[in-house]
Parts: C-alpha cells; structure tokens; sequence
C-alpha cells in the first residue's frame, strides 16, 4: 500500500476516505508543527507528503525521501517548498489556488478598513477602559470610500479585491509583471509603474508571491515613495517588505499605517518592534481562514494526492 504522510492533524472526514486506498499517517497535533528533523524522519517512507504552509520542503528534505511522488501543500503559496528540487526528481507539487480567492480577499479587505478606521486600536482603548468620553478627534482615521487603491499583484485575489474596492468606489491602481487589458477594461483599473502606483495610493495592497524577485520588494526606498496619509496591507507573505524599514518609516511618520496578516517569520515574535506600535494592525495569518474555504482547501489536496497515486493527471499542479 502506498504511504501518505501528512504534517498536521486534519479533519477526519477529509482524511478518512484516503484511509480505504492508502497507507496515512498523520502528525498528532493541529497546533504543534513538527521540526524539521521529526518530519525527516516520519516521512522518510511516504509516497506522497502532505505538508502545510509553515513545513520547510527543501531540496535536503526532497531528496531524503525516495518514494515521494507528490507534494501537495495546504496553501496556494508555495515558497516553502523547493519546487525545483522537486521537478528534477519527478515529483509533483500541488497547491490550493482559486478556492480561496474569494476568502482571502474579504480578509484583505477587513484588514484593509480595520487599518484605516483603527478599528483593533479602537477595541484595545475600551476594554482597557481608556473610553472616557466621545471625543471631536479621537480615534479618528482615514476614508475608505472615494480613496485611491494600489494593488501590487493584481492575479486572483487581487483582482478580487479590486472587485470590492469598486463597490467603496475606490480609484483602482494596480502593478503587476503582466497586464490585465481585459480587467482594465471591463473594470476600469489603470496599469501603473511601481514607483508611481506608489506614489499616489491611499492604500496600498501586497498580493504577489513570494519569489527571488518579489523578496524584500518594498524597502525603504518605496516606502519613502508612498504618502504620509497612505497605509501599506500586506496578506501576501513577510519578506515581500523589509520590516525594519516599515518599521523606521511608520516611527519617523513617512507612513500612516500598515495592516499586516505575514510576516517574515511566523509567528511572530511577541517581542518584534512593530508589535509596539499603535498604528499597526495586525493578524496572525488568517487570509483563507473560514470554515467552508479550508475544508475546500484540504479536499483540493486530497484529491491531488489520489489523482498522483494512482497516475492520473491532477489540476492546480505547481510542476
Ligand atoms: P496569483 O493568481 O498567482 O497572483 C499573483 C500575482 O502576482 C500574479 O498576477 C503575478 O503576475 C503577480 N506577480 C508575480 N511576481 C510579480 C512581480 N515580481 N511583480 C509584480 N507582480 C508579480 O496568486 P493568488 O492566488 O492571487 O495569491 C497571491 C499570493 O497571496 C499567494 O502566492 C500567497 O503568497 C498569498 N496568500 C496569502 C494568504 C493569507 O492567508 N494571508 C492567502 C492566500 C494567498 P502574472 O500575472 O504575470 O503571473
Ligand atoms: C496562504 O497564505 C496561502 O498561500 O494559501
């Protein structure tokens, strides 16, 4: 029988119906990841490896296991895994695009007001019974409705949040290695060199992936370029921004705000300077995370990881 390996605890109704064909062994907790080392040497059998978001899949790890056929990651992201080290060795990787599109928009976008109107600040000042009294310029923030949009990525959340930006009747700028002809003309957003979309969003929204060429994107530089009433989301994933120039420029006021749901390491530390700061609203990692997409997400990577056992073709292959 061939083995599955899968690196955290999942549901069993997703999980079970695997059980009939194959051979799966699944990590203990939903919570604890496991090391590096541990998923080394429990997976050293599997034929396919079903890893999450947070499992370092490198060339090492790839090339330590060698029944491995498929590697199918909870995610649609997938900078964790060594996707070339997988191709050279005829393995296929899979992920989760699409299915998530439309949850990890209605994140980006919460975040997205929750930055502008301070809405997290807001809540800490109350329970800590800083609610004095209602006062003319307390608390007060930015508009959302009528104001200028950046997105950088503009693929399928991108647009998706473009979409939703339309009904706040926000101006829609987008940079992105491709152009989207067809989106700016059905919805009217407007292509825009970096520098540019930078220099003239109220808001600017992160959506590439993480890559060699998107790492480390926004420094200093571009924040430098951005206005001092703007505000930088990033959903996409930590090392897109350099944190420690986000950081300079939200204490020197070259920026408003930021509403991060990554970071570049993750968790976080509870001891990370933007931590400290009142103008930055932050999530741990939740873009994707409702009830009906995560399910969707994890039977997406089971059927992948079926198809490849039994030498079928499967969709959503990264290579
Ligand atoms: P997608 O459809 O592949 O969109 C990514 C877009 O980024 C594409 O349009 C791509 O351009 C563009 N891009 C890539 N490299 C670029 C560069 N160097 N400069 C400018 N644009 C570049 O992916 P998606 O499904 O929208 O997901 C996007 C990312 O969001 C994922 O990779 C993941 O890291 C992140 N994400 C986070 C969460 C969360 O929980 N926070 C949830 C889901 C996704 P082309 O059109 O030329 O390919
Ligand atoms: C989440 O971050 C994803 O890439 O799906």
């Amino acid at each position: 029988m061939q083995k599955i390996f899968i690196t955290r605890k999942l549901p069993n109704e997703i999980v079970d119906p695997l059980k009939e064909k194959f051979d799966v062994k699944m990590w203990h907790s939903e919570e604890i990841p496991m090391t590096y080392e541990e998923l080394k040497t429990e997976a050293k059998d599997a034929h396919a490896l079903w890893t999450v978001l947070s499992d370092k899949v490198d060339r090492e790890l790839i090339e330590s296991l060698p029944h491995l056929k498929v590697i199918s990651n909870l995610a649609v992201g997938h900078n964790n895994i060594d996707v070339e080290a997988a191709k050279e060795r005829g393995i296929v990787v899979t992920n989760t695009p699409g299915v998530l599109t439309e949850t990890t928009a209605d994140l980006t976008f919460a975040l997205l007001l929750a930055t502008a109107r301070r809405v997290t600040e807001a809540e800490r000042d109350l329970r800590d019974g800083k609610w004095k009294s209602w006062t003319p310029m307390g608390l007060t923030g930015m508009d959302v409705f009528g104001a200028t949009i950046g997105i950088i990525g503009m693929g399928r959340i991108g647009e998706a949040v473009a979409r939703r930006a339309k009904g706040f009747d926000m101006k829609v700028l987008y940079h992105n290695r491709t152009r989207k002809i067809e989106a700016e003309e059905e919805f009217g957003f407007s292509y825009e060199e970096l520098d540019t979309l930078l220099q003239e969003s109220d808001f600017i929204v992160l959506l590439t992936p993480l890559t060699p060429e998107t790492k480390g994107l926004i420094g200093e530089r571009e924040l430098g370029l951005m206005k001092e009433t703007a505000a930088i989301i990033n959903v996409a994933r930590g090392g897109i921004i350099d944190e420690q120039a986000l950081y300079d420029a939200l204490t020197t006021n070259k920026i408003w705000a930021a509403g991060l749901d990554v970071f570049e390491v993750e968790p976080v530390p509870m001891d990370h300077s933007l931590l400290t700061l009142p103008n930055v609203t932050v999530l741990p990692h939740i873009g994707s995370a409702s009830i009906h997409t995560r399910m969707a997400m994890m039977q997406m990577n089971a059927e992948a990881i079926e198809a490849v056992l039994e030498g079928k073709e499967t969709e959503n292959r990264v290579v």
